[in-house]
């Protein structure tokens, strides 16, 4: 995905989001802080916070953000903070890296308040172009996991115990078709 649809993909997330400036957010699969930079029009800069396995991401990150944002190594499916602390979980272009999705799942719902959103972002299996690039990248990229369908993510939040279980479908040009999915901690 290049920067102008990453840039995108953000922008159609946080369209959808309603935060509180004095609400928590938490960043899982940060990478260079893209999604963080633009939520400073929104949250104060000491709410929030980013995790992402790769130190060299989080180094560009740094550089970029202002110092008082939290950023952390760590991974999805073993999140390097305590239960119930955020009001929003939010990842973005990230869930097809992570290996246990339901692990990630638990995980959001373990570190978020009670009635606390998780709001994923991703490419959408529905779509021919993005079935293609899975297939392609399964094989290829030892990094990437796989993709989900909108109704796969839905019912595997579902699962995972969230209620009111949102998905949107949506593209960005003729290739890039992504799901934004919200849910809620009960
Ligand atoms: C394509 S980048 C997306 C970065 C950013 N969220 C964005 O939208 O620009 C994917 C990120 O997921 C991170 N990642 C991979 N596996 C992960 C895991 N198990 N837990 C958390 N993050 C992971 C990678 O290190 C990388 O920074």
């Amino acid at each position: 995905m290049g920067e102008v649809q990453v840039q995108a993909s953000i922008q159609e997330t946080v369209n959808r989001l309603q935060i509180q400036p004095e609400q928590r957010v938490l960043d899982i699969g940060c990478g260079t802080g893209t999604l963080l930079q633009t939520l400073l029009s929104f949250v104060s800069e000491t709410n929030l916070v980013g995790v992402d396995p790769s130190q060299e991401m989080l180094n560009v990150a740094k550089n970029k953000l202002p110092k008082t944002i939290e950023l952390k190594q760590g991974d999805a499916e073993k999140l390097p903070f305590p239960d119930n602390c955020f009001d929003w979980v939010i990842s973005t272009n990230s869930f097809h890296y992570f290996s246990h999705p339901e692990k990630a799942i638990a995980e959001a719902k373990r570190v978020l308040k009670t009635n606390g959103s998780v709001v994923i972002t991703d490419w959408c299996h529905d779509y021919l172009t993005c079935r293609f690039l899975d297939l392609i990248l399964r094989w290829f990229n030892d990094a990437h996991f796989r993709t989900y369908g909108s109704h796969q993510c839905q019912v595997m939040l579902q699962q995972g115990g969230f209620r009111n279980v949102s998905i949107e479908k949506y593209k960005l040009n003729w290739f890039w078709g992504m799901m934004t999915a919200k849910a809620i901690k009960p």
